[in-house]
């Protein structure tokens, strides 16, 4: 009976690391999924959403051709690896975005008609997506 028991606890302490082992693998991926999931948000709502307005009003100085201080706003990767001033979106905080400041403050597009307040509230929703976790 006393032999019997140590066999079955001595397998079990056998069978642990491998269980976490593989729940440390559960864990990875769902963390990178969610951190991941908030990347592909934003990347979709920039295309759907964004893309449009910024070629509207804003690629003719800060695309292909024209860069000016540094900003390319063609592509999601290339807006947030930003300019001159460094990356111009602070995710989660509109009022600390530099793209946000220069367009409320009417300094961008610097001239024509600037965004409607719409299309600045598109954006804004664009810089919140990042609050709280998003894994769906
Ligand atoms: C007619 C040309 C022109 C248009 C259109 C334009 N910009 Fe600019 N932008 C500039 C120039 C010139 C600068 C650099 C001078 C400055 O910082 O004031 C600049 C700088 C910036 C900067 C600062 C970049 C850095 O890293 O310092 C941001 C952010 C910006 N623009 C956003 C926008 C957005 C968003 C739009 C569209 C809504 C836009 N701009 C449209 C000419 C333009």
């Amino acid at each position: 009976m006393l032999h019997f028991r140590r066999t079955v606890e001595s397998g079990m302490n056998r069978k642990q690391p491998r269980q976490l082992r593989s729940l440390c693998v559960v864990l990875v991926t769902l963390a990178y999924g969610c951190l991941n999931s908030g990347e592909q948000k934003k990347k979709k709502f920039f295309n759907q959403e964004i893309k449009p307005l910024f070629q509207k009003h804003c690629i003719e100085c800060h695309g292909l051709e024209e860069r000016e201080a540094g900003l390319n706003l063609s592509e999601f990767r290339k807006i947030i690896s930003g300019g001159a001033s460094g990356p111009p979106i602070v995710w989660g905080k509109p009022e600390e975005s530099l793209l946000m400041e220069m367009m409320v403050g009417g300094e961008m597009p610097p001239k024509g008609n600037g965004l409607s307040s719409e299309e600045i509230s598109t954006i804004k929703q664009w810089i919140l997506l990042e609050i709280g976790p998003d894994c769906d």
